[in-house]
């Protein structure tokens, strides 16, 4: 993406600090394969969470020598364990921002929600830390506009880690080329507007069925998705549901978003399951807790939905109206299957945000 690279017209240099506060995401439509530096094999879509979120400060300080350094603090002490991940993302991006070659980065990081909750938090790590460059970016060039800054932040995250091209904006996101969505792009992801209202305040619920990290990570489990026997159908799979999934949320209708988005669930779990070597990664509570969901829709007829992420935990997908009611099922009869009864009530946001310090 030749546009994204920066050709710093003046020597300026600066120091700066930013902080940013960039959501987690939930996909709908699931990215699961891609080619290198995160380029999905299909379209996703994604709510953009409002509570679990990743805070992140950077001190830009000039150097006398060339070569990006940095410090990292994870929950105010030094943390070696994302060393590795974050020597990745600035090798990733540098050839796009190569002013940082002149500085040392003082890195602060937190998290709304327990690092251990087995929450996805490489997409608000990745999304906060992309703003908080791009930030310093724009200090230097007053050239750069809104939709630069936001679509950049959406394409530096994303050679972070692919989903946290969704964690920019919200609530509601494309990102992966499709002709469902004319603007929609590989590089970064994209707002989908003019859908219908029930969607921008709607509720998702995650139930921490289990804590620790998994046994397979998402890295591993998009590689498995070369050579596997399905992988071409789920390609095309995903861009018809993509294709279904927006008709269905512009106008609104409840049981056919309900099919899709749980059909996508399971798919992405279905192609675990098929994958060679195989694994699983739903634990004997996830479906439990499935099970119990279409009970109680088909008892209620409320449209509670699930959606996975790649793990054991389930997000709990329902309008705001229906709160009351869903929220005392989940806890009198939910929470038991969660650890330590630990549930997280969430929504969809809108996007990130620049703190002030
Ligand atoms: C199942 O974005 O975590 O959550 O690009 O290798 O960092 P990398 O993978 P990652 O994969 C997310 C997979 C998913 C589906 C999704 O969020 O679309």
């Amino acid at each position: 993406m030749d546009a994204f690279r920066y050709s710093a017209k003046t020597t300026t240099t600066i120091s700066y600090k930013t902080r940013w506060q960039a959501p987690s995401n939930i996909a709908l439509i699931k990215y699961w394969g891609k080619e290198k530096n995160q380029i999905p094999k299909n379209p996703s879509l994604s709510f953009t969470l409002q509570k679990c979120v990743t805070e992140t400060s950077i001190e830009f300080q000039p150097k006398p020598s060339s070569g990006l350094t940095f410090d990292f603090f994870f929950e105010g002490k030094p943390n070696p364990n994302f060393l590795p991940k974050l020597n990745h993302f600035f090798d990733q991006i540098r050839p796009y921002v190569s002013w940082l070659d002149g500085y040392h980065l003082t890195i602060r990081s937190d998290n709304s929600f327990p690092h251990s909750s087995g929450i996805a938090s490489s997409a608000s790590a990745m999304a906060a830390l992309a703003l908080g460059v791009m930030d310093a970016e724009r200090e230097m060039d007053a050239g750069i506009t809104d939709t630069l800054f936001t679509t950049k932040a959406s394409f530096l995250a994303r050679l972070g880690s692919g989903s946290a091209a969704r964690s920019v904006e919200g609530p509601i996101t494309v990102w992966g080329k499709t002709p469902s969505v004319k603007e929609a792009s590989n590089d970064f992801a994209c707002k989908i507007d003019s859908l219908h209202t029930v969607f921008t305040t709607y509720q998702d619920t995650v139930l921490i069925v289990e804590k620790g990290s998994k046994s397979v990570s998402s890295s591993q489990g998009h590689a498995l998705m070369n050579g596997h026997p399905f992988a071409n159908q789920r390609f095309e799979q995903a861009q018809q549901h993509l294709h279904s999934l927006l008709e269905v949320m512009k106008e609104g209708n409840l049981d056919d978003f309900i099919r899709i988005v749980e059909s996508e669930a399971l798919t992405l779990h279905a192609m675990m399951m098929t994958s060679q070597p195989y694994y699983l990664l739903m634990e004997p509570q996830t479906l439990s807790i499935i099970q119990k969901v279409w009970a109680f829709r088909k008892e209620t007829h409320l449209p509670l939905c699930f959606t996975l992420d790649a793990g054991a935990n389930i997000h709990l997908l329902y309008p705001k109206e229906h709160t009351a009611p869903i929220l005392d099922f989940i806890k009198n009869e939910l929470s038991p299957y969660c650890q330590q009864g630990y549930y997280i009530e969430d929504a969809v946001g809108r996007g990130a945000k620049k703190m002030y310090i």
